[in-house]
């Protein structure tokens, strides 16, 4: 099964020119006819339900590995496996998989072509009420994409069928910026009813909101589509503790696709915003050699060993409001004011990354960028898959 799962994921960027759409294949060599026929059936189930009527049939009457369909365009690789004559019995399975199709910059240039500035708007207003709601709006695009892909999943309320991502840590009483990301989208609907999703005007809302206040702009990739589901207990496992260590927060990025620079990279938005003293008590009275003294006591003024839970504290104690490194540098003095901000920089494989960005800023604003266009790409829903909700917090 892991030779079958690797296969698809080599053959899954092999491109359909008639359709746009990526193409899923699964190829068997004769190498995997040891495999039981069940599991090859019940990895066809796993993803028939994008196939067309026909070939749905042709797979459920599967009695031995054999040649489906191949019309597109074979990566390099599966040709030479298929020409292989140790390969000569071979199967493959197609499965038309838009959720693969490419996001683009100019997905509303026609269809909706002020959709971009209606946004800016909004959230530059936003923010210029309230400053900490650049923050806040980086963030809430972190928390959407970490959970079911990038697909405004983090938007939805509770109702008996939907089971709110808003309720749980850590997220509750936590994440903000639902009121701002909402208002965003009346002033689009206004414009280009049922066009923009949600899911787009969080990443372009998350892009806007590091512009204005002093943080790099990227080319927002457009066209994700909202979901129909939440998922609260998938939100509680997917998004990082702050109380995690090196190696786990490395493998929580890793499992989204994203390197341990993108990491390090995308903690530098911290160099925003604030948290709660419940979240970085422990770090402050630890008496440990990972903090320096007297930053622990400043910060154990606003945070007392057993009251003040949400009291804030700046994640960056030098320059809470603007985006640029002091965060790096912070950490390498020992004040990074989480648990999980001190861990990359403190003896472990990412501090030469921390000490690259505190030393070169600018390689730290390009970075960023780039890590927020790789974490906006994380699964989203297009094509046929998914809605295009009218309000952020229900489905239509
Ligand atoms: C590396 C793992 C990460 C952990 C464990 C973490 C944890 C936290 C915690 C505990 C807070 C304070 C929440 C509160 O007090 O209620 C926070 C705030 C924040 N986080 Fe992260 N974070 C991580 C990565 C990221 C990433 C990848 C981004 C964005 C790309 C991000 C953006 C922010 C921002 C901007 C704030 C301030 C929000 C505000 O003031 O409203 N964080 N984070």
């Amino acid at each position: 099964m892991v030779q079958i799962t690797a296969w698809r994921d080599e053959v899954s960027s092999a491109k359909n020119p008639a359709s746009s759409h990526t193409l899923l294949t699964i190829v068997l060599s004769n190498l995997d006819q040891s495999l039981p026929l069940f599991q090859v059936k019940k990895f066809l189930e796993e993803c028939t339900s994008d196939i067309p009527e026909a070939m749905q049939q042709s797979a459920k009457s599967l009695t031995s590995y054999e040649l489906i369909s191949a019309p597109f365009d074979l990566s390099p690789n599966v040709i030479t496996l298929l020409k292989s004559p140790s390969n000569s019995q071979v199967l493959i399975l197609l499965c038309n998989a838009p959720s693969e199709a490419q996001l683009s910059p100019s997905f509303y240039s026609s269809t909706c072509p002020n959709a971009l500035t209606t946004i800016r708007t909004s959230i530059r207003q936003a923010v210029s009420r309230e400053r900490r709601m650049a923050a806040s709006l980086i963030r809430l695009h972190f928390h959407d994409c970490f959970v079911q892909g990038c697909d405004a999943s983090i938007l939805l309320d509770e109702t008996p069928s939907i089971q709110s991502e808003k309720t749980v840590f850590p997220n509750v009483n936590s994440v903000r910026g639902f009121e701002v990301i909402e208002a965003a989208k009346r002033e689009v609907e206004k414009i280009c009813p049922g066009v923009v999703s949600c899911a787009d005007i969080l990443a372009v809302a998350a892009r806007d909101a590091s512009a204005a206040v002093g943080g790099p702009s990227w080319n927002v990739n457009l066209g994700r589509r909202d979901s129909t589901t939440a998922s609260g207990s998938v939100a509680k496992t997917d998004l990082p503790s702050p109380f995690s260590n090196l190696s786990t927060l490395i493998s929580a990025f890793a499992n989204k696709g994203l390197s341990a620079r993108d990491m390090v990279a995308l903690s530098g938005s911290h160099t925003l915003g604030q948290s709660q003293c419940f979240l970085f008590r422990n770090r402050i009275y630890s008496n440990g050699t990972d903090i320096d003294a007297g930053f622990a006591s400043t910060r154990r003024r606003q945070c007392p060993s057993n009251s003040g839970d949400s009291n804030l504290a700046a994640l960056d104690l030098v320059t809470p409001n603007s985006f640029d490194n002091n965060y790096f540098k912070n950490l390498m003095q020992r004040k990074g004011l989480l648990q999980t901000d001190q861990v990359l920089f403190s003896g472990g494989s990412t501090d030469s990354i921390v000490s690259e960005y505190s030393r070169n800023p600018r390689t730290f604003l390009s970075d960023f960028g780039n890590s927020m266009i790789k974490m906006g790409d994380i699964e989203p829903l297009t094509g046929q898959n998914g809605i295009i909700r009218r309000i952020c917090s229900a489905i239509n």
